[in-house]
């Protein structure tokens, strides 16, 4: 359904290589995670997908269309909601959805049904009257993804949809993906947040500096990356012994630490865990061990950190 061929995008003004040579290949039924630290290239892949940002090499089909060659046709084929409010500030809500309807051929009646029915969905009944400029930055996030829901667009592109939305909305907002996508529709949804992805989404494409490092299935890369343990070791002062000994342990489990003043942190995965916690005691001896599943954070942080290892 979309096909991305090394694509390259260097923003001219600050010399930023934001993408370099991205590949990718999507197709329908599926919920996309797009995933990433700041400033890695999301929003700048999203708005290159969204025919709004052209790019200098490499090619990008949308349903067998060049982007290049069809930017209107491509972007007709797609409903975009940007990070960053692209609604019409000096027009209302309703006018708003006006416009946009219009610009995807609906008239009449079913431009009116569809409008109502956004409304309802995100709840805007009490605003479609009001300039998008006074709308709450909530608000204006549910006027943009109405936009989106108004229209049949078989490809569904977010950029952070849930920045901002409260909870009630945000999970309307996944039932509606997943209706979306067991319809055959395909949905690119940018993220920072990882219990997003793993609530909603079928793949999960990494990126980190313009590259893209990782495009897996979810379970596969929580496969790859989750699974571990976060363990903490209590003293009441890392000596130079105890600073010597968990060098070793650590070279001989292969696992990383980080010492802050009176504890040790390790990180070790599931399978040595258990092995692991034995071996201190014995040959440590601390005072507590706190042994916790790795939060979310963790793992995103420690899958960059690997990246910036690796590269
Ligand atoms: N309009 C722009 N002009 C110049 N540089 C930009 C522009 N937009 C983004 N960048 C730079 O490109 C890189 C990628 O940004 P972006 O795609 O917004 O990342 P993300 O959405 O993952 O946070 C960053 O280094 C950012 O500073
Ligand atoms: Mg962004």
């Amino acid at each position: 359904m979309i096909n991305v061929i090394g694509v390259n995008k260097t923003y001219i003004d600050s010399g930023t290589e934001a993408l370099k040579d991205v590949s990718l290949s999507l197709n329908s039924g599926r919920i996309i995670g797009l995933l990433g630290p700041n400033g890695a290239g999301k929003s700048t892949l999203i708005r290159v997908l969204s025919t709004i940002l052209k790019f200098e090499e490499g090619e990008l089909t949308i349903d067998g269309l060049s982007i290049k060659e069809n930017p209107l046709e491509v972007r007709k084929k797609i409903a975009v909601a940007l990070q960053y409010s692209s609604v019409e500030t000096w027009l209302s809500v309703y006018e708003n959805l006006i416009v946009y309807g219009k610009f995807y051929g609906y008239c009449g009646n079913e431009l009116n049904e569809r409008i109502e029915k956004v409304i309802e969905l995100f709840q805007l009944q009490e605003y479609v009257n009001t300039r998008a400029n006074e709308l709450s930055g909530g608000y204006r996030k549910r006027l943009q993804l109405a936009r989106c829901f108004l229209s049949d667009s078989r490809i569904l592109i977010l950029d952070e949809p849930t920045a901002g939305l409260d909870p009630i909305i945000k999970d309307k907002l996944y039932g509606l993906l997943r209706t979306y996508s067991r319809e055959g529709k395909l949905v690119i949804l940018a993220t920072q947040l990882l219990d997003e992805i793993e609530k909603v989404c079928d793949e999960v494409v990494i990126i980190n500096k313009g590259k893209i490092i990782i495009h897996d299935t979810v379970d596969e890369v929580k496969e790859l990356f989750g699974g571990t343990k976060k363990i903490t070791l209590f003293f009441e002062e890392v000596d130079e012994e105890i600073d010597k000994k968990i060098k070793d342990i650590a070279k001989e489990y292969e696992i990383e630490y980080l010492i802050d003043e009176e504890k040790i942190i390790l990180i070790a995965t599931n399978k040595i865990a258990n092995r692991l916690c034995r071996k201190i005691f014995e040959d440590l001896d601390p005072q507590r061990i706190d042994v916790n599943n790795e939060s979310i954070e963790g793992i995103f942080i420690r899958l960059f950190s690997t990246n910036e290892k690796r590269s």
